[in-house]
């Protein structure tokens, strides 16, 4: 299958992903994890994307297309995948079709995780995760076993730089005006799937179970 994941910061995009990718074997490409990478290791990408992630923007299309072509490339790819946070313009949007028709593939599903602003805010300031696995934990929701140490490898949890009240403002408005019409431009074409994601984790799961194998 071929997936993307569409919703604000913080509505269980990257929670569910592993849960998805499991049960159906796809590969999981997110942006924001790449470009955090990146951005980490201090490569020409990270240096050209970190101003615009740190303030809550955008990275520039061409900066995000270039990874999702390159990694798409990737044999573990090539039967399916799942897009966490892309794509979040309509232009990335066509240039992931035309990527998609060059291979005779399309689009199977967009998985819209529809929930209100509002409930947001306590799930970004709350979250913390391991880098090196992408594992995700939450102080109230999901904590782990010790505080600020990850289950598995007993190594330090971190908090994102971007998740701050004020950075998820600049980030839910790029996300209202920028990749909503995204959405639109997936309804379209008859592929969209909304998902309560405002339900408890298990909930969500349990719906994306439902809608994948409809
Ligand atoms: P990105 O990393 O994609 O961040 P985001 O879209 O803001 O999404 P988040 O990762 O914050 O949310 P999530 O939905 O994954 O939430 P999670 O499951 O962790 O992008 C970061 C930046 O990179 C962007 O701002 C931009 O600058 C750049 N970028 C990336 N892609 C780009 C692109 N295509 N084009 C241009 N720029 C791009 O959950 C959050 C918390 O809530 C966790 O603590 C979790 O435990 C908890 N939680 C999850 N589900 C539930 C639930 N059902 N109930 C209760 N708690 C829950
Ligand atoms: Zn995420």
């Amino acid at each position: 299958k071929r997936l993307i994941l569409i919703g604000p910061p913080g509505s269980g995009k990257g929670t569910q992903s592993p849960i998805i990718k499991e049960d159906y074997c796809l590969c999981h490409l997110a942006t924001g994890d790449m470009l955090r990478a990146a951005v980490a290791a201090k490569t020409p990408l990270g240096v050209k994307a970190k101003e615009a992630m740190e303030k809550g923007e955008l990275v520039s299309d061409d900066l995000v297309v270039g990874i999702i072509d390159e990694a798409m490339k990737k044999p573990s790819c090539q039967k399916g995948f799942i897009l966490d946070g892309f794509p979040r313009t309509v232009v990335q949007a066509e240039k992931l079709d035309q990527m998609l028709q060059n291979q005779g593939a399309k689009v199977d599903k967009v998985l819209n995780f529809a929930i209100d602003d509002s409930i947001l805010e306590e799930r970004i300031t709350g979250r913390w995760i391991h880098p090196s696995s992408g594992r995700t934990y939450h102080t109230k929701f999901a904590p782990p076993k010790v505080p600020g140490v990850d289950d598995v490898s007993g190594e330090p949890l971190i908090q994102r730089k971007d998740d701050t009240k004020e950075v998820l403002k600049s980030r839910l408005d790029a996300f209202h005006r920028q990749t909503e019409p995204v959405v639109d431009y997936y309804s379209k074409k008859g592929v969209v799937a909304n998902l309560p994601a405002e339900k408890p984790p298990k909930e969500v799961s349990a719906e994306v179970q439902k809608v994948l194998s409809s």
